[in-house]
């Protein structure tokens, strides 16, 4: 789609027109990020959110650059072994699923944050949501299977009914209606982020935990506060890019791996050549081997950023490269390999004619989250505290573990890898860009920039064309489906182990035309979808 005054990329059609309604109420970019983002907390239950967190990267038209921190934290009662059994062990089942998961929810206060920078009233941001939550909407085919697929865990994991279940499975076509989110919303219209984090929606949140063991108390949501960072900057074969610093690993990694590949001329090599495929492994390789020795909390751990940015340091990583030979991941760094995240989440991109430009990623963490929802508020808790190292330097059940960067801690965020990016030229925004994907967030993110920069593809290949991922352990290529053969071969003789997955990553990309048009390009792989006007 290419469009002259504004444009929304999401998961979802009614939230990018819920979006650009905003745009066209005289709102401005931020607006329609936030609509769009209340809008989602209803009709993308899987990973839209009102009980998970996010991050928003933006570059406003007067050319100030925003990064807002609404990570999910630890509840005051979190600890160090809490998902440890008697025997020192590991069990995912409990940072993964029902109460015991959620960390306290950060995404209310980011938007009411983000607010200060938008021009409309929150009353009026929140409505189509509320309309959607209350009068319902129609499920596609994608939407009515991913609901009946989570059936048994809804019930297992819930103290109250909930709207995701009903008697008989959800067909296409069935409307969706969600009363008590509807109720919830309309608190927050009334009260503000009160509305959420204290009265009636708080005592909700505490009583659901209280019949499900879990820990989030009145004070810890009374207490959340979203955060403005300074946003993460650097600058690639002339363009500068904006992304999220920690808690998120996205902006560093992303750094990290372009300016590693900065030296080589890789649009020269050709797009998914063995040579161009080969080149970039070796690099997510080496960032990723950084992620999980180095990187957490920074108000919590002193994460090493200038050192891990610096030119002298990567080029030192890249100095054992060998071209047409596999690198290795042994693991010489204590023992400590990346922590697993799930893939569920969701990115939307938004500009509008005045330049305003605005990323957001935000998450449940897995798949509806912790699957629990608050009986009588309506919405899912997620199960974040996964994203945290359960046991430092011992694998969970998807082998994998993180570093004491990474430990939980009470009142500490959990590493993320979501990397809402904005790309700028001559300081003007070029591309805005993002995508779900847990790890492969910060390499889809860096493969899509490439793919537009050094390779020349249009957008629409940018976003569509496979994808490939590696994290350095475990040790191999990771290839979505219709990743090319040859090249696959050609990776399997330099000495990779390649491993052919489904489709992952949704990017949402919109792209400033030289005619100052938005190309506005939603992913395929979904039922995701961009507006605009
Ligand atoms: N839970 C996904 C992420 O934050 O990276």
């Amino acid at each position: 789609m290419e469009v002259a005054n504004g444009a929304v990329v999401s998961a979802h059609p009614l939230a990018s027109l819920a979006g650009v309604q905003m745009l066209k109420k005289g709102g401005n970019a931020v607006d329609a990020a936030i609509a769009t983002q209340w809008a989602l907390a209803v009709v993308y239950p899987g990973a839209g959110n009102i009980g998970g967190g996010g991050f928003m990267v933006a570059q406003l038209k007067d050319g100030k650059r925003l990064a807002l921190d609404y990570r999910e934290m630890g509840p005051a009662a979190a600890h160090r072994d809490m998902y440890l059994d008697e025997q020192g062990n590991a069990v995912a089942a409990k940072s993964l699923n029902g109460h015991l998961a959620a960390g306290v929810p950060g995404t209310v206060a980011g938007l009411f944050e983000s607010l200060k920078y938008a021009k409309l009233p929150m009353s009026v941001l929140i409505q189509p949501a509320i309309e959607f939550a209350e009068k319902g909407f129609v499920l596609t085919e994608r939407e009515a299977r991913s609901l009946n697929a989570e059936r048994a865990d809804f019930e297992k994991y819930n103290t109250r009914p909930t709207a995701f279940v009903k008697q008989n499975a959800w067909k296409t076509g069935d409307t969706l209606v969600q009363t008590e989110l509807a109720n919830t919303l309309k608190r927050i219209q009334q009260a503000g982020s009160k509305g959420f984090y204290e009265g009636e929606t708080a005592e909700l949140v505490v009583a659901e935990m209280k019949r499900g063991n879990g820990i989030i108390s009145l004070s810890d949501l009374k207490n959340y506060k979203a955060k403005f960072r300074e946003p993460f900057t650097f600058h690639y074969r002339g363009y500068e890019v904006l992304g999220m610093p920690m808690p998120s690993s996205g902006g560093l990694l992303l750094n990290q791996m372009l300016k590693m590949t900065e030296p080589f001329d890789i649009g020269s090599m050709g797009f998914q050549t063995p040579a161009s495929v080969q080149l970039m492994t070796e690099i997510e390789r080496r960032a990723y081997a950084d992620r999980a020795k180095y990187m957490g909390d920074a108000d919590f751990y002193k994460v090493p950023v200038a050192q891990l940015r610096s030119d002298t340091y990567l080029k030192s990583r890249m100095a054992d490269y060998k071209s047409g030979l596999a690198g290795n991941s042994t693991v010489t760094r204590e023992g400590i390999v990346p922590g697993y995240e799930s893939e569920e989440t969701t990115h939307l991109s938004v500009i509008d004619k005045d330049g305003n430009a605005v990323a957001v990623t935000t998450t449940l963490n897995g798949g509806y989250g912790s699957r629990t929802v608050v009986g009588g508020a309506g919405f899912l808790l997620n199960n974040e505290m996964d994203d945290f190292s359960a046991k430092p330097g011992s694998p969970n059940m998807f082998g994998a573990v993180g570093g004491k960067a990474n430990a939980i801690a009470p009142g500490k965020r959990m590493l993320s890898s979501m990397a809402p990016t904005i790309v700028l030229k001559n300081g003007k925004p070029y591309l805005v860009v993002g995508t779900p994907g847990g790890t492969t967030i910060p390499t889809s993110v860096y493969q899509n920039i490439l793919n537009i920069i050094d390779f020349g593809l249009s957008t629409e290949d940018a976003v569509n064309r496979p994808k490939f991922h590696h994290q350095w352990l475990p040790d191999r290529i990771d290839l979505e489906k219709g990743f090319n053969e040859t090249t696959k071969q050609a990776l399997e003789k330099m000495g990779y182990k390649t491993n052919e997955r489904g489709a992952y990553s949704r990017s949402e990309i919109i792209k400033v035309l030289p005619n100052g048009k938005f190309e506005a390009v939603a992913d395929r792989r979904g039922d995701d979808s961009a507006a605009g006007y």
